[in-house]
């Protein structure tokens, strides 16, 4: 059986065609989901943090809205963010090369936390633990939104589970694809402590997702 590849192996492999791929993209929305996700950040965010940020793709439509930001980008692979910082000179954007599940997340310090395109190698459980960084670094009145591959049928989420079993490889540490049903994602945003999740937009299985941390 095939085995898949180490997942910054992977992201630092095709990193040079990365922007082209997706600009084509008619599958995922191309550049549709990052720029309706802006939209939806509030306009006086200031403090984002952007979970597998990649090349940065989602950023420029980020600064368009809230040219006040300040970004703090995660990412496993160095080749993916070293196009960002070109993409990104000017403006106020730091990022870390290395696992968003390594971070140790500042409790209050975020108005937005961000992902695209990212989350869907992931168990429930660790987007449970993920989900639940995310909520307590947000401050109060903070949202979570999140763009990403989610599917419609329970079955189809077991079965990639299983094929990753069959492969022997562990969930997250290969570019495997192996994406929740939605209604298991919004179960999980309530698990992590937001009181309400919503579907903001869709486009086949590209879905983006909001949840906002309960005001004090
Ligand atoms: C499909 S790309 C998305 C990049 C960008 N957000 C976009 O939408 O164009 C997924 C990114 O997630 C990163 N990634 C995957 N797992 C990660 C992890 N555990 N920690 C940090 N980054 C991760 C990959 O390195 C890759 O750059």
């Amino acid at each position: 059986m095939h085995r898949p590849e180490p997942m910054a192996q992977f992201f630092n492999r095709v990193a040079q065609g990365y922007d082209q791929h997706v600009s084509e993209g008619q599958q995922t929305g191309g550049l549709d989901g990052k720029n309706i996700l802006a939209q939806h950040l509030p306009a006086g965010a200031r403090d984002v943090l952007d979970l597998g940020c990649g090349t940065g793709l989602e950023l420029p439509a980020i600064f368009a809205r809230c040219p006040q930001a300040r970004v703090l980008g995660i990412d496993l692979a160095e080749d993916m963010l070293a196009i960002l910082h070109k993409r990104c000179a000017g403006f106020d954007v730091q990022t870390l090369c290395m696992s968003y599940f390594d971070y140790d997340y500042p409790p209050e310090r975020f108005d937005a936390v961000i992902s695209v395109m990212s989350l869907h190698h992931f168990t429930p459980e660790q987007k449970l633990w993920l989900y639940q960084q995310a909520h307590s670094a947000l401050k109060p009145g903070g949202v979570l939104l999140n763009c990403d591959y989610i599917i419609d049928s329970p079955l189809r989420e077991k079965w990639n589970f299983a094929r990753l079993r069959r492969m022997k490889a562990a969930p997250g540490s290969v570019h495997f694809d192996t994406p929740l049903c939605l209604k298991h994602e919004f179960k999980l945003l309530r698990q992590a402590g937001f009181p309400r999740a919503e579907l903001l937009w869709q486009t086949k299985t590209t879905r983006l997702l909001s949840a906002i941390k309960q005001e004090q």
